[in-house]
């Protein structure tokens, strides 16, 4: 069963259409890879799934439910199941590592400090991030930030997770370190949508690919089947070529 379904989804901003009928079907415990150019419209559709955005036609459903037109409180609940993994890591600048990281924990559950601190401190260490809970975001470097920003999405332990540009501009040692998080939290059976630009990651850890091309997905499929059509949209635009 589709887990996550996006159906004739489009949107326009002032006169510019950019959606012009996306459909799209994510199947749980599934990565899906969604690639395309930049303003093609990849980060609205991310944001359409939590309700951030509102499509002018089409329907968004989750896990069976049509949460089109739901409203701010009936979100809640599903934006309890996903997390969001913003393009700019979106961190607390005011709070250090560890209270950026506690902070979902202390709003969302009743848990104890003892509790806290031990999340915290594992998740920090599952990101070759120990030592630095003390250490605020402007401190850090832009690699260490977005693994921060990781960190404290996944904390909530959710069954969705929407990575926007997780190893935009970064160096091969954190793109790994990402690449090794979204796998391994795949493997505990995690639904997720990769957002990126960065195909050798997407290749690494996605089980399809699809691609956003002028308003619509223009192909979609496993390695093994994008391989299978080398003259296609996806190899074009790896290639660089216009499309
Ligand atoms: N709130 C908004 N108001 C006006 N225009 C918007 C808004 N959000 C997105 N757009 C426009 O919609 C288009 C798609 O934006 P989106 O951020 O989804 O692109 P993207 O595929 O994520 O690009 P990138 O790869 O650069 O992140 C862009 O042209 C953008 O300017
Ligand atoms: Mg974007």
């Amino acid at each position: 069963m589709d887990f996550i379904k996006v159906i004739g989804f489009k949107k326009s901003f002032g006169t510019k259409q950019v959606h012009s009928g996306v459909n799209l079907s994510i199947q749980k415990g599934e990565c899906l890879g969604l690639i395309g150019g930049s303003g093609a419209g990849k980060s609205v559709i991310l944001r359409s799934l939590i309700g951030l955005e509102k499509p002018d036609e089409g329907r968004v459903v989750f896990d069976g439910k049509d949460i089109t037109d739901y409203t701010e409180d009936e979100l809640v609940n599903i934006r309890k199941r996903v997390a969001y993994v913003f393009q700019g890591g979106a961190l607390f600048d005011s709070m250090n590592v560890y209270e950026n990281l506690a902070y979902p924990l202390r709003e969302h559950t009743k848990l104890g400090e003892p509790e806290i601190s031990e999340k915290v401190l594992t998740k920090l260490k599952e990101l070759g991030l120990e030592g630095n809970d003390k250490v605020y975001p402007a401190e850090l470097s832009g690699g260490m930030q977005k693994r921060v920003g990781l960190a404290r999405a996944i904390i909530m332990e959710p069954e969705v997770i929407l990575y926007d540009e997780p190893t935009a501009g970064l160096d091969p040692f954190n793109t790994v370190k990402i690449q090794e998080m979204i796998s391994r939290l795949k493997a505990t059976g995690v639904t997720s949508i990769l957002v990126t630009h960065d195909m050798p990651s997407a290749f690494a850890v996605c089980d399809r690919i699809a691609m956003l091309a002028k308003g619509k997905i223009g192909a979609v499929g496993t390695r093994a089947e994008l391989d299978a059509s080398p003259g296609g949209i996806i190899h074009k635009f790896i290639n660089g070529e216009q499309l």
